[in-house]
């Protein structure tokens, strides 16, 4: 329906930090998000809906049209590949850095280096970029404990004050990307509703301007 637009968020940061722009926007949730077990919230503007997701899915959402435009990081857009998506605005919340981290000194290591990450796609594009080999093992979060455990040698993970890392006697070794949340647009409704969508990019981006 060309009537309608969804909008796909995940809970925590993406959540807290995209509400005050859309509400510069003028689109509200009608329930607390953050409190409502629902999925698919409702707003104060017709037709147009929230929905909550993973958010590693929303990608996926955006690019089979099931939410028109979506809020992803850039590091999950990186991992994802991003194919069939435009990316229209750095909404600049939830920034920091994509690094390369463990013990001091240890990527210089003989041999091929093992790396434990949730971004599996990213850090072997890295590495392979350097000729470097490395054997990465997935994880899906406490990511810095991998080195303190034995299980890897370094870690890909996401650095922002640098407060996880140094907790458990780690340091940032290499910056892989800088990341901020971006507004993503599934192709055919960036045609099909074409002036809802266009009239959402411009006032968001003015919200962040104003930030
Ligand atoms: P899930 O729990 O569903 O796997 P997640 O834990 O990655 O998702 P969040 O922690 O809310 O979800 O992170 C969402 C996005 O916020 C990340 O993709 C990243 O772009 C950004 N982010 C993650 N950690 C930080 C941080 N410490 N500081 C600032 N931004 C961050
Ligand atoms: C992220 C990331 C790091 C931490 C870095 O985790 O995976 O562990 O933040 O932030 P810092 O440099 O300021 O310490 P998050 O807090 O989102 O926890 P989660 O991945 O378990 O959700």
């Amino acid at each position: 329906m060309s009537n309608t637009l969804t909008i796909a968020l995940s809970k925590g940061r993406i959540l807290e930090d995209t509400l005050p722009l859309l509400a510069s926007a003028g689109i509200e949730p009608l329930e607390d998000p953050g409190s409502s077990r629902k999925l698919v919230l409702d707003t104060t503007q017709d037709g147009v809906h929230i929905v909550i997701l993973r958010a590693t899915d929303v990608p996926t959402y955006v690019q089979y049209g099931a939410a028109d435009v979506g809020v992803a990081g850039k590091d999950v857009l990186m991992e994802h590949g991003g194919e069939d998506l435009y990316e229209p605005l750095d909404l600049k919340i939830a920034c920091c850095r994509l690094m390369v981290a463990g013990k001091p000194g240890s990527n210089h290591g003989h041999g091929a280096l093992r790396v434990a990450t949730k971004f599996v796609n990213i850090t072997r594009r890295y590495f392979a970029e350097q000729g470097r080999q490395v054997e990465t093992v997935k994880l899906y979060g406490s990511m810095e404990l991998a080195p303190l455990a034995g299980l890897s040698d370094l870690i890909v993970d996401l650095v922002d004050t640098g407060n996880t890392l140094k907790a458990n006697g780690l340091e940032p070794l290499e910056h892989i990307a800088d990341i901020s949340s971006r507004l993503i647009v599934n192709r055919a409704s960036m045609k099909m509703k074409h002036r809802r969508i266009k009239a959402l990019i411009d006032s968001l981006a003015a919200a962040v301007e104003d930030k």
